[in-house]
C-alpha cells in the first residue's frame, strides 16, 4: 500500500516506519523543516529503542521516505495518516487545530479516493469535524476513519509491531477493508482487530489511558495512606496484583505519571464530558491526586535540611517521565527540581537520554553530568525521579564515597529497606517507612 503520514513525532515516526516495515510504501509529512532534514540524513530525532534498526533498513531499500510538503506526499498516496498534536488547549478541552487544518487542505489537495486515518487521540466527534472539514473543499469521495494509537513511549515499536489489540472506528465498508488488509500482518498471533463505529473508538483511548492513570492514582493514595499507617506499600502490591481481576501490572507507587498522554487525555475526558453536562468525578480526584503526588518528595527533602535548602547540593538521578524515552513533557522530575532550585538548592543531574531536551529548558540553571556518578560529587542528597534500570544496582561503595551525606530521596522505589539501612543510608521512600 501506499501511505503518507501527517506529523512524523513520537507516533508518526514509528507507525511510518513499522508501517514500511510491512513492505508499504510510506511518506512521512513534517512541518518542521529542520525534523525533515534530519530524517533525510539518517538522524532520528527520537530515542525510542529498536527504532533505528528499522529505520535504517526500510530507508536503505526505499519504502521510507520524508518531506515538508503535504501535497507531494498526498498525490502519491491511498492511506493517510494523521499523527498530530492535540494538545490542551485553555480549558484542558483537546486543541483540534492542527488536526482540522490538515483536514482542511486536505479537501483541496486530494484528487481521487482515499483513506485518511486519525491517530492522533482526539475527543469523541472529532471524525465527523474532519470529515466536514475536508468536504468544504473536496471534490471526490473520502473515507475517514478513526485509528486512536495505544503505543508506550519506550516500547513504542514493539507495541506497534504485535498490538494487544487495533481499534478500528468506521462506518465504510470500503475503507474497513482497506484497513483489516494493513493490520493484518501486525495481529498474526491472534490479536484481535476490533471494529466499531468511529465515536467509540475515540473515547475507547481516553476510557484506556484515564483508566491507566486511575489505576496510577489509586495504588498512589494507597502508598500514601500506608505511610500514616505505618503499612509497606510494596507488601500491599503484592498482596492485591496476585489477584488476577486486579493484575501485577501498573501497581507501582511513585512521584505520579507524566509524559504527553495521560495528563492531556483525563483532562480532555473530563472537559468533554462537561460540555454534555456530566461530572466525572473520579477523573477530577485522578487529576487532583496527581498534580499533589508529583511533588509529594519535596517537603521529605526540605524537613531533612531543616527547611533550609539553600545551597544545598542536590544529585538528580533521572529526568525522562519515565525509563527509555527522552520525552520530558509533564515529568514529575521537572515540577520537583523547580521546586528545589525556588528554594535555593543546587541542582546536578543525569539522565541517559532525555539531557539534551532538560538543558534546552532549564539552559545553565541546572548542571549535568555525564553519568550518574558524575553528579553525586560532594552532594548533600540524591533524588530519583525515573527508574531507568542503570539505577537499579549501582555501586553503593562509590556513591557512598562520592556523597558528602549518604541520603536518597526515591521517588521510583529502587532499593530494598534492610539493604538501605544495613548500608547506613537514611532513605526515604514513597509507601515505606523511613530509614
Ligand atoms: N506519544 C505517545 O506515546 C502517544 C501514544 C498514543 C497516542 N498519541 C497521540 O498521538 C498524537 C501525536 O502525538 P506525538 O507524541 O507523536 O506528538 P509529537 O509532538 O511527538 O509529534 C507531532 C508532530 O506533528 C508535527 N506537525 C505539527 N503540525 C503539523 C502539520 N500541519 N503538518 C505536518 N506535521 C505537523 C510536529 O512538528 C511534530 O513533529 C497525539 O494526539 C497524541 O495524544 C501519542
Amino acid at each position: 500500500m501506499k501511505i503518507s503520514v501527517i506529523g512524523t513525532g513520537y507516533v508518526g515516526l514509528v507507525s511510518g516506519t513499522c508501517f514500511a516495515e510491512t513492505g508499504n510504501k510510506v511518506i512521512c509529512v513534517d512541518i518542521d523543516d529542520n525534523k525533515i532534514q534530519k530524517l533525510r540524513s539518517g538522524d532520528i530525532p527520537i530515542y525510542e529503542p529498536q527504532l533505528d534498526v528499522l529505520f535504517e533498513r526500510n530507508v536503505r531499500q526505499g519504502r521510507l521516505q520524508f518531506t515538508n510538503s503535504l501535497k507531494e506526499a498526498v498525490d502519491q498516496t491511498d492511506l493517510i495518516f494523521l499523527a498530530l498534536p492535540t494538545p490542551p488547549g485553555e480549558d484542558g478541552s483537546a486543541d483540534l487545530s492542527y488536526v482540522l487544518n490538515v483536514a482542511k487542505d486536505l479537501g483541496e489537495i486530494i484528487s481521487d479516493y482515499k483513506v485518511i486515518v486519525d491517530k492522533s487521540t482526539v475527543p469523541v466527534g472529532t471524525a465527523e469535524k474532519v470529515t466536514a472539514a475536508i468536504q468544504k473543499n473536496a471534490k471526490v469521495n473520502f473515507d475517514v476513519v478513526s485509528n486512536p494509537e495505544f503505543l508506550r513511549e519506550g516500547f513504542a515499536v514493539e507495541d506497534f509491531l504485535k498490538p494487544d489489540r487495533v481499534v478500528i472506528g468506521t462506518s465504510s465498508e470500503r475503507a474497513k477493508k482497506i484497513m483489516e488488509e494493513l493490520y493484518r500482518p501486525f495481529v498474526r498471533q491472534g490479536n484481535p482487530i476490533i471494529f466499531m463505529d468511529e465515536k467509540s473508538a475515540e473515547l475507547t483511548k481516553y476510557a484506556a489511558n484515564s483508566f491507566l492513570a486511575t489505576k496510577i492514582s489509586f495504588m498512589n493514595e494507597i502508598a500514601n495512606i500506608c505511610e500514616l499507617l505505618e503499612a509497606d506499600v510494596d507488601k500491599v502490591r503484592i498482596g492485591i496484583g496476585s489477584d488476577t481481576r486486579i493484575g501485577k501490572r501498573f501497581l507501582f507507587p511513585g512521584i505520579g505519571y507524566g509524559g504527553s498522554c495521560f495528563p492531556k487525555d483525563v483532562q480532555a475526558l473530563i472537559r468533554s464530558s462537561k460540555k454534555v453536562g456530566y461530572d466525572f468525578k473520579i477523573l477530577n480526584s485522578v487529576e487532583e491526586v496527581n498534580t499533589s503526588q508529583k511533588t509529594i518528595i519535596v517537603p521529605k527533602i526540605k524537613n531533612y535540611f531543616g527547611n533550609n535548602l539553600s545551597g544545598k547540593k542536590i544529585a538528580v538521578w533521572g529526568l525522562a517521565f519515565k525509563p527509555d524515552t527522552d520525552d520530558i513533557r509533564e515529568a514529575p522530575s521537572r515540577y520537583i527540581i523547580d521546586e528545589l532550585l525556588e528554594c535555593g538548592a543546587k541542582i546536578s543531574a543525569f539522565d541517559p537520554e532525555a539531557m539534551d531536551n532538560i538543558k534546552a529548558i532549564y539552559l545553565d540553571k541546572i548542571n549535568f553530568g555525564t553519568n550518574n556518578y558524575e553528579v553525586l560529587e560532594d552532594a548533600d542528597a540524591l533524588l530519583i525521579a525515573t527508574e531507568w534500570s542503570v539505577f537499579r544496582n549501582p555501586d553503593f561503595t562509590r556513591v557512598s564515597q562520592l556523597m558528602k551525606e549518604k541520603v536518597i530521596f526515591d521517588g521510583r522505589n529502587l532499593y530494598d529497606l534492610q539493604k538501605m539501612t544495613s548500608l547506613g543510608y537514611r532513605y526515604y521512600s514513597i509507601g515505606r517507612k523511613d530509614v
